[in-house]
């Protein structure tokens, strides 16, 4: 197997320096991580714009005149502006900071789902995530709403004919995926969502897994809301963002109250910040906002469209390495798919694989991958995943075909 770089125009050697999490050894060996999925790591960069806030400006915001306040505010007002133009939103009040994609889409469930009633409808897809399935059951049976999937093909595509099948009159919300965490499948979001609009439906993607691989166009995807996390674009965990039309997002209720999110409070009642305070309430991760603008500016410097060439590149040769592997056998091989290589070998269990090259310094996530539908479909309790970055190498491919080795030789198969 070759184990030099692939051919790109990217300098992968120079960005991984960048990279101080990268440069160690796990267990005697360098280490190899292939758990971006779950979390990215973090470059210099965002490091440092972190403790430069706690070291420099750390204060509250929106509250104080001093000037460590006024500091932290305008760092924090700055990054709303780098998020809009990163997704081209219409205008950075449609952008609300969240603690992550998680919490964007409870938000949407807890103010959007208010409004159900029984006989309407909320379309999800088989491949969702846990968060994009168990807040709209939780509306779900408060409303009487009915909570719908749109099934799998056998590569993990989505169904798109009994999608067009489900949607109907009564589809108040379609809430989907772009791209896969466990199965790797990017989604025709486009067409899908337009489709759902014509029909009166409010559409919602959750971009976790796309926004650090893809450019991402909410204008040109045409969607209502979309969110997504700080920690998979190399920023710091516990910090998120939810896009919205400004229109709809105005057309909300509040959902948490609290300090910030309101214009005037008295007994005799409560009216309501703006958008975007009006959902932001508490005391921000002003340090994760901040660290989240410094890692979208590291992602503009390398740029989307090189990181989606040496991805797709690397997910081609993984692809092809991995099925030289005896008794692997991938799940997810949707003709349309980003970085993430989830599979099976025959007679071990998923969380021994991980275990055993873990041994090797290898990091892949071995479970359920918090999207246990997916897991019932392919009728596996789990899969191995690795899951790709613009730092990772054929080099790192190459390790982990040779980990497998050595997981089946421990185990004796
Ligand atoms: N959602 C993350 C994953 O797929 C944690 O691993």
């Amino acid at each position: 197997m070759k184990t030099a770089v692939a051919d790109s125009f990217l300098d992968v050697e120079r960005l991984r320096r960048d990279f101080p999490c990268l440069q160690q050894e796990v267990r005697g060996k360098p280490l190899v991580y292939l758990d971006n999925a779950a979390t990215t790591q973090v470059p210099r960069s965002v490091i440092s714009a972190v403790s430069s806030f706690h070291i420099h400006d750390r204060a509250n915001i929106h509250r104080g005149v001093h000037t460590l306040s006024q500091r932290a505010t305008k760092a924090y007002d700055a990054v709303r502006e780098n998020v809009a133009a990163f997704v081209h939103a219409f205008e950075s009040r449609e952008v609300v900071f969240t603690k992550g994609a998680t919490e964007g889409l409870n938000l949407l469930a807890h103010t959007l789902g208010r409004s159900l009633v029984p006989g309407d409808e909320v379309l999800v897809t088989g491949m969702e995530h846990h968060s994009n399935i168990v807040p709209w059951q939780i509306v779900c049976e408060a409303t009487g709403a009915t909570l719908k999937h749109v099934p799998l093909t056998d590569t993990g595509a989505l169904d798109l004919e009994a999608f067009e099948s489900l949607l109907g009159p009564s589809t108040r919300i379609l809430s989907m995926v772009h791209v896969s965490n466990a199965l790797g499948t990017i989604n025709p979001v486009q067409d899908m969502v337009a489709k759902a609009r014509a029909l009166g439906a409010v559409t919602v993607l959750d971009g976790a897994q796309a926004v650090a691989h893809l450019p991402v166009d909410v204008q040109a995807l045409g969607c209502d809301f979309y969110v997504f996390s700080g920690h998979k674009l190399f920023g710091p965990t516990g910090v998120g963002v939810l896009w919205g039309r400004a229109e709809l997002l105005e057309g909300l209720p509040p959902w948490q109250g609290g300090g910030d999110m309101i214009r005037s409070v008295s007994f005799a009642g409560t009216t309501y910040a703006d958008i975007p305070a009006r959902f932001e309430a508490g005391t921000p991760n002003i340090a994760g906002v901040i660290g989240l603008g410094a890692a979208i500016d590291f992602v503009n410097r390398v740029g989307l469209d090189a990181i989606g060439v040496w991805e797709r590149n690397l997910l081609e040769y993984g692809t092809a390495a991995l099925a030289e592997v005896q008794g692997l056998r991938m799940v997810g091989t949707a003709p349309q798919k980003a970085g993430v290589m989830s599979f099976v070998l025959e007679g071990i269990h998923p969380h021994d694989i991980g275990t055993i090259l873990d041994m090797e310094g290898i990091a892949v996530r071995a479970g359920h991958h918090c999207a246990q539908p997916v897991m019932e479909h392919f009728q596996v309790p789990a899969t191995a995943r690795a899951s790709l970055s613009f730092y990772n190498t054929r080099a790192d491919i190459d390790a982990l075909v040779q980990g497998l080795a050595v997981v089946k030789e421990t185990l004796g198969r």
